[in-house]
């Protein structure tokens, strides 16, 4: 079972879901555990971002001690942007454990590159169902502080269309609802976008 994506960056387009996730995710490995109190997710398809603040929030009332999740702000379009913490005692009244290290992955900054997002949606529930039942994600979970951004471009993703795995006319979704594309937009000593 091979659950952490070398390189999620690569993985750039929609693709039919039931596709990626039987290539990262071991089905079996899960089965029975849909009936664990969590939202229970749909390995099979997108979720929107009402569905997302749903099974964030369940996930979170489900597993308070290992869940933590706020929002890093909202889009332009005012959906959240959530961030999801992970780790074992999130709850602990010292906040978090020092020298704990912290590990963050961020999807869906071309908000029409989509499987990332999913996969992080997998990771979420895959990281709290396992815990405790599976050596190596226990281990893990009590080494480690784990934030997760799902999407960092939610009105992106919403524009875009399922089932392209090319872009559409003018890159739709790809950029923010201010027209920036947020992976372009970082300081860069060779300014690549100024010059052009
Ligand atoms: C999000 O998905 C839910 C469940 O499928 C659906 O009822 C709702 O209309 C969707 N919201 C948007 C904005 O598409
Ligand atoms: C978690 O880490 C602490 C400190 O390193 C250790 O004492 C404890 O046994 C660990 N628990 C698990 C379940 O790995």
């Amino acid at each position: 079972m091979t659950l952490i994506v070398p390189s999620l960056s690569l993985l750039l387009c929609h693709v039919t879901l039931s596709t990626a996730a039987d290539y990262y995710f071991d089905f079996d490995d899960l089965t029975g555990l849909e009936d664990a109190d969590s939202a229970g997710i749909d390995l099979q398809r997108y979720y929107n971002s009402t569905e997302l603040d749903a099974f964030i929030l369940k996930t979170v009332k489900s597993y308070p001690h290992l869940v933590r999740a706020e929002t890093i702000g909202k889009s332009v379009q005012g959906r959240n942007l959530w961030a999801v913490e992970i780790t074992h005692d999130v709850d602990s009244p010292d906040g978090r454990t020092l020298m704990k290290p912290m590990f963050k992955y961020v999807a869906n900054m071309h908000g029409d590159e989509t499987v990332g997002y999913a996969l992080m949606v997998f990771l979420i529930q895959y990281l709290v169902l396992k815990d405790g039942k599976d050596d190596r994600i226990t281990q893990l979970l009590n080494s480690t502080d784990i934030y997760i951004v799902p999407s960092i471009n939610p009105d992106g993703f919403a524009a875009a269309k399922e089932g392209k795995c090319d872009s559409l006319d003018g890159y739709v979704g790809r950029k923010n609802a201010h027209g920036v594309d947020l992976n372009r937009n970082f300081p860069d000593q060779f300014e690549y976008e100024a010059k052009k």
